[in-house]
C-alpha cells in the first residue's frame, strides 16, 4: 500500500515545498518511489498559485536540486487523503490542529524535526525574513530529516 506524506508550513513558498523536493530525491536515489506519495501545502492561502521562493529555488539549484512548485493552501480533506502531516514547527502544529476534529486524524501529525538527530523536536526556522544563510541551514535540516524520515517510513519495505 501507499504511504502519503504531506509536508506542511505557513506559506508554502519555502519550508514545505523544499521538504517535498528533498523527501522525493530520496525515494528516486532508493527506488522507493511505487510507494510513496508526497505533497505539501501552506496553513495560509497568502501565496496560493505561486512558485517557491526565488532564494528557495536558487539555493536548491545551488546543491544540485531543482524543483517545479505552485502553492496551495493546506485543506479539511488532507486529513483523510494522507497519512502523515509533517509541519515544520509548532505554529504550523497549531493551525493544523485547530482544524482537526478527529483524534486519529490528530495523530497524523508530527514535526519535520522529530526526525532530526540534531536539536530533534525543534522547529525548522522560518528563512523568510533573514539572509541566504537562513536558507542554507534549512536546506540542511531538510536534507537530513527527510532522510531519517524516509528511513524511518520504508522500514517496512526492507
Ligand atoms: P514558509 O515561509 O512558511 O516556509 O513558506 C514563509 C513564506 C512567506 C511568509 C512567511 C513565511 N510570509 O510572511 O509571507
Amino acid at each position: 500500500m501507499q504511504q502519503k506524506v504531506l509536508f506542511v508550513c505557513l506559506g508554502n513558498i519555502c519550508r514545505s515545498p523544499l521538504a517535498r523536493a528533498l523527501f522525493q530525491k530520496h525515494l528516486e536515489d532508493q527506488r522507493l518511489t511505487h510507494h510513496f506519495y508526497c505533497d505539501s501545502a501552506g496553513t495560509s492561502a497568502q501565496h496560493a498559485g505561486e512558485n517557491a521562493d526565488p532564494r528557495t529555488l536558487k539555493n536548491a539549484a545551488c546543491n544540485g536540486l531543482v524543483f517545479k512548485h505552485s502553492a496551495r493552501q493546506f485543506r479539511t480533506t488532507d486529513f483523510e487523503e494522507f497519512d502523515h502531516i509533517i509541519v515544520m514547527d509548532q505554529s504550523n502544529a497549531y493551525n493544523v490542529l485547530k482544524l482537526c476534529s478527529d483524534e486519529s486524524h490528530a495523530m497524523k501529525i508530527n514535526k519535520m524535526r522529530n526526525w532530526d538527530i540534531e536539536m530533534p523536536g525543534s522547529n525548522v526556522p522560518d528563512p523568510w525574513y533573514g539572509g541566504e544563510e537562513g536558507f542554507e541551514e534549512v536546506f540542511r535540516i531538510l536534507e537530513r530529516s527527510t532522510l531519517s524520515l524516509l528511513q524511518d517510513l520504508s522500514n517496512a519495505y526492507k
